[in-house]
């Protein structure tokens, strides 16, 4: 199955638009801005292979370096594969500690995940927080979160709410950005029936079930002066 983007919107009308097309719930998560990572565990419950998104359907193989991230299980108690994806992230503590190389803890993360030295990589404090579980069979994302978290993974922080709950929880996301311990670029509706999103399907490009409300203010003027 490809690792897919995610449809934008801006406003909350588009938001109520886009959740009219399903029934249920949706499902709220902050949108972490790290790496996109797959991990694939055997029937045999072993960690197989991690990867990046790359092109969605083939990314770089960073096995060795996400088996020494502290918070991903390398073994679950399972007797058929099963691929957990999140986002491979850099606490915003763990970046203030670092001596600046890098310009942001994204850049950092996606370094350190490409590090040749997984002691290298190690040191840098990279996490990695779950959003789904495929393979399983899970009906919502609710129970996804209750599983991933049961096999001791950091599931991304996650919200059930009401169409009508969706701009406030929005806005509380907004005013919470500054204490969160990680960067986040916007705030992920998902419905929250896995049925719902199979009928609607996909683009090309995105899962018609999920939609991202993007924050403004990472965004400004510039003035190119000059091309060579
Ligand atoms: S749900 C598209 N939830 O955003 C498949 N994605 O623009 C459904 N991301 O590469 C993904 N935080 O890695 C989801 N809470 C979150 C997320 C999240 C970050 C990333 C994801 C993907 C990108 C899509």
């Amino acid at each position: 199955q490809s690792m897919l983007s995610l449809e934008k919107c801006y406003d909350e009308q588009t938001l109520l638009d886009w959740a009219a097309k399903f029934e249920g719930d949706v499902v709220m998560t902050p949108k972490v801005d790290g790496c996109a990572c797959s991990i694939r565990y055997g029937a045999d419950g072993r960690l197989e292979i991690a990867a990046t998104r790359g092109s969605g359907s083939v990314g770089e193989d960073i096995t060795g370096n996400v088996l020494r991230i502290p918070n991903v299980p390398t073994r679950l108690p399972i007797t058929s594969p099963v691929e957990i994806r999140g986002e491979v992230y850099l606490p915003l503590s763990a970046f203030a500690k670092l001596a600046g190389e890098f310009a942001n803890p994204r850049n950092t993360a996606a370094g350190a995940l490409k590090q040749k030295d997984p002691a290298k990589s190690a040191a840098v404090g990279l996490r990695f927080m779950a959003y789904d579980v495929v393979g399983l069979g899970l009906q919502t994302e609710l129970e996804k979160f209750a599983q991933a978290a049961a096999w001791g993974f950091e599931p991304v922080e996650h919200t059930l709410l009401s169409r009508a709950e969706m701009q406030a929880g929005y806005d509380r996301y907004v005013a919470r950005r500054g204490e969160l311990d990680y960067e986040i670029d916007g705030v992920v509706f998902r419905a929250n029936r896995v049925d719902e999103q199979v009928r609607l399907g996909f683009t090309s490009h995105h899962p018609r079930g999920a939609i991202a409300y993007k924050l403004q203010g990472e965004s400004g003027l510039t003035i190119l002066r000059d091309v060579e």
